[in-house]
């Protein structure tokens, strides 16, 4: 189905909007008039405000066939994200394609939980600072940066950080450059690594680090299958699964983090709510003094925490 009227004449832009949710609708797709909307508001340029403001004016002629390249991708089963090529984490508003993991709500908590944790033992936060970024006085570090979510979250935040964003994925970190140089002053305090979990850091970092935040690849192999098509389609495969079990990554993560992190410095790890508990143990068994399970927006386990030291 095309959003163009059947008879030629030209259409407002509440009926290509309209048309497009009808497409939306018979693709199974149960959010379709706000996800039109947004397809909507991506082609025209417009936002929601003026969209509805202009409602009944006739729409340019190009509008119908962009609209339409981008419904037909959504009602093949696409995530919008990557129909739309950008969405929003922590305020940030975020280049994201099939080289690159969605950034998903419950890594907010994630990047949350990180900030707070640095608060605690004295970081100052705040967006609004125009000394920011003349200088950094601690390191922090997110090890398969993805998008570059975490690491453009806790640049913003912390204007005192120096932020490392590491990926194995050279296509992952094409995106997370994209979106340093989309976002300002803060990327200034960002750099990028390229490899294999601490190995793409500088080694004079060792025992430098205040705070590494992860979202790792958490699923096993043998759950990748029963995934969401949308997710197990689309997504990048080495970004979702991390090997037999689900919890290499997190095992390596959490064993060489002590090496890494300052006396003082904490470990932020997102995991699977049915994976706390081993962290857990991992953790303690790696030599964190202090661990600890905070939950997700709805009351599901999700994030470890580990301090190197009991009160620190
Ligand atoms: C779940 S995604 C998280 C992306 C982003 N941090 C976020 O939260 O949206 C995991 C990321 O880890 C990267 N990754 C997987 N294995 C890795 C490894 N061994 N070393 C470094 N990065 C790795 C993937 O390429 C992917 O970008």
């Amino acid at each position: 189905m095309t959003t163009a009227d059947p008879a030629g004449r030209p259409a407002t832009w509440r009926e290509l909007t309209d048309r497009a949710a009808d497409a939306l609708r018979a693709a199974g797709i149960e959010t379709a008039e706000m996800e039109a909307r947004w397809l909507m508001e991506e082609v025209s340029g417009l936002d929601r405000l003026e969209l509805t403001v202009e409602a009944d004016a006739v729409a340019p002629s190009r509008t119908a066939p962009g609209l339409d390249a981008l419904v037909a991708r959504r009602a093949a089963g696409e995530p919008l994200q990557y129909v739309l090529g950008h969405w929003d984490f922590h305020g940030l508003d975020l280049a994201v394609d099939p080289r690159v993991l969605i950034p998903r709500p419950e890594t907010e908590v994630v990047a949350e939980v990180a900030i707070s944790e640095l608060e605690r033992i004295g970081a100052r936060r705040g967006r609004s600072d125009a000394w920011s970024g003349a200088l950094t006085t601690f390191t922090v570090a997110d090890l398969g940066t993805g998008s570059g979510a975490l690491a453009l979250a806790l640049a913003a935040e912390l204007p005192d950080a120096a932020v490392w964003a590491t990926d194995r994925s050279e296509a992952a970190l094409a995106i997370a450059r994209a979106n340093l140089a989309g976002s300002g002053q803060p990327a200034v305090r960002v750099r990028l690594g390229a490899g294999w979990w601490f190995e793409a850091l500088p080694r004079e970092l060792r025992g430098e680090l205040r705070l590494v935040v992860s979202n790792p690849p958490y699923v096993a192999e043998s759950e990748h299958a029963e995934l969401p098509p949308e997710v197990r389609d689309h997504e990048p495969y080495d970004a979702l699964v991390s090997g037999p079990s689900g919890l290499e990554s997190i095992a390596v993560i959490v064993e060489q983090a002590p090496e890494w992190l300052e006396p003082e410095g904490v470990l932020v790890l997102e995991l699977a709510p049915h994976q706390a508990d081993t962290a857990r143990s991992l953790a303690a068994a790696a030599g964190f003094a202090h661990t600890e399970i905070r939950k997700d927006l709805s009351g599901r386990e999700r994030v470890l925490v580990a301090r190197r030291s009991p009160g620190g």
